[in-house]
């Protein structure tokens, strides 16, 4: 048995498809497969680990001997699952264990917006540092601030969990049905998405990429946030409009945003958004921790080597295809 993997992944996920008999070919250029690569090189393998890899549905046409396809990542919006399933492939993907790293990056671009961090860092580097000004390079406190959740899920329950420790935050949430586990523990209110846009000093976005929350953070939107607030996008660029993010923050609309995720990715070096003193850009590294990396390695690999065994994946995004 065959997989094919992407991007080279973890020890830990290769190590455990080795140990069960599966010879792991692996994509080592540091660049992305074409859609043609791709298929070429699936063509001779019996499954996918995908690492960033868009799978539409030519390439799942195309390859629809593969038993099972293991995302490298908690997101699907790159796979057309629709295609997957009617294909009968199998999607994992790694659910749960990149939660915290990926709220600890959310809670670090809050900090780190509501200080200027980044900004400042780089006009040390510009030789800016001058005389102290008491009135210069001043941010916002977010001790009992509100923390808006948009998408209270696993991840954004980490990083609502981090806010209270630190700053006693108090934590309003939109999700389409409510999150009674997080009501109780977090003492957390459902508000519409209306008064999470009002009421937020902090709106952090945790939820999945789909047609519905494709472009949610519009134009429309950002005016109905308080002008003292931060945006947080630690989920998936699209979910924002880029634009009308730049747009309200010019306008000064609201305060400031922490993004990890952009639109597109990578972000041009020249965007405007990167030369704003009230804006933090991470280059989407939210689960990028050793443990966290090696960890989701792990639950991939667990998916190829059961959907080789012919068996139920662990960790099935698409379980219709067992119907
Ligand atoms: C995920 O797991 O979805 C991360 O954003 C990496 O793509």
């Amino acid at each position: 048995m065959k997989v094919f993997v992407t991007r080279v992944i973890p020890e830990e996920g290769r190590k455990l498809m080795i140990d069960a008999g599966i010879e792991v070919q692996e994509w080592k250029e540091k660049r992305a497969l074409s859609k043609e690569e791709l298929i070429a090189h699936t063509r001779d393998c019996d499954a996918l680990l995908s690492v960033s890899t868009r799978l539409d549905k030519d390439f799942l046409h195309a390859s629809r001997h593969l038993k099972v396809i293991a995302l490298h990542s908690v997101g699907y919006d790159n796979v057309d699952v629709e295609a997957a399933t009617a294909v009968k492939i199998p999607i994992g993907n790694t659910p749960g264990v990149l939660s915290g790293a990926t709220a600890d990056t959310a809670f670090l671009l809050m900090l780190a917006t509501s200080r200027k961090a980044f900004h400042m860092h780089k006009s040390i580097i510009k030789g800016e540092w001058g005389f102290f000004d008491p009135t210069a390079n001043l941010g916002i406190e977010l001790r009992g601030k509100t923390l808006g959740v948009f998408g209270l899920g696993k991840i954004g329950l980490e990083m609502a969990k981090c806010c209270i420790g630190a700053f006693g935050m108090q934590v309003i949430y939109h999700n389409r049905n409510r999150n009674e586990t997080a009501e109780k523990e977090l003492n957390a209110s459902w508000v519409s998405f209306d008064e999470l846009l009002e009421q937020s000093d902090v709106l952090t976005v945790h939820t999945a990429l789909t047609p519905e929350t494709e472009g949610k953070f519009d134009r429309s939107a950002f005016n109905k946030m308080k002008p003292h607030s931060i945006f947080i996008n630690t989920a998936r660029g699209a979910i924002h409009n880029e634009p009308d993010l730049l747009s309200a923050l010019l306008k000064k609309k609201i305060w400031g945003a922490g993004l990890d995720v952009t639109n597109p990715e990578p972000m041009h070096p020249d965007h405007p958004l990167l030369n704003m003193p009230n804006v933090s850009v991470l280059p989407h590294i939210g689960s990028a921790t050793e443990e966290t990396r090696a960890a989701m390695s792990v639950l991939a690999a667990r998916n190829i080597i059961a959907g080789l065994k012919g068996e139920r994946i662990p960790f099935v995004v698409n379980p219709d295809v067992y119907k």
